[in-house]
């Protein structure tokens, strides 16, 4: 039987890129309504994945799915994190900000982080993980494919970029890839 599950985003990229991931599961995804919006104002990717989930399952009386990413830079105490979308007006700003305030220095550890949440109709978290992809940042960007932050991103077991692996290489490593195999064996299992 498939069970209805509202995504809690107005991306139809991102509702593609969950049906991919999800297509072996019961659940048939929809994009939540337009009109409703949640403001991300939790300070972790965990608590904004559980605000987007729980608000948008409530209003629609449907179970919900959200995910909150970005990244994490040691040397910047973590920044931009959940503010990654947030940290300048496009993907240029926002790569060349990361590499003005790293400057040369030489400790360039980094995560990419991805929380997913899961919702029951009342609101309830059924369902709560989270993917991690360690990395370094480059001193200047590297490949055309991927967004945001993928060009600065090395994943030194690949010794590639994430924009410089192809989507199914990304998908297997990156930090949404290892968080939606979390989902699939918790909801195999649940
Ligand atoms: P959100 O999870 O849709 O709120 O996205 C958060 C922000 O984190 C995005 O706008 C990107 O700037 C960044 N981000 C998240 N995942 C990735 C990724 O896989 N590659 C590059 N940037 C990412």
């Amino acid at each position: 039987m498939t069970k209805l599950l509202v995504v809690a985003t107005g991306n139809p990229g991102k509702l593609k890129e969950m049906q991919a991931y999800l297509q072996d599961t019961p659940w048939e995804l929809t994009l939540k309504p337009p009109e409703l919006d949640v403001e991300e104002t939790g300070d972790t990717f965990a608590a904004n994945a559980c605000l987007k989930a729980s608000q948008v399952a409530q209003a629609t009386g449907n179970w919900a799915i959200a995910d909150d990413s970005g990244l994490q830079v040691d040397a910047l105490n973590g920044a931009p994190g959940v503010y990654s979308a947030r940290y300048g007006s496009n993907d240029a700003e926002r790569i060349a900000r990361v590499l003005r305030e790293l400057g040369d220095t030489s400790q360039r550890q980094a995560q990419f982080v991805c929380a997913v949440a899961i919702a029951t109709p009342d609101g309830a978290i059924a369902l709560e993980t989270q993917g991690v992809c360690s990395g370094e940042i480059l001193f200047a960007p590297r490949g055309n494919s991927g967004f945001g932050y993928d060009p600065i991103f090395y994943v030194p077991e690949m010794q590639l970029t994430y924009a410089e692996m192809t989507p199914e290489q990304k998908r297997k490593i990156s930090h949404r890839g290892k968080a939606f195999l979390e989902v699939l064996q918790k909801l195999g299992n649940g």
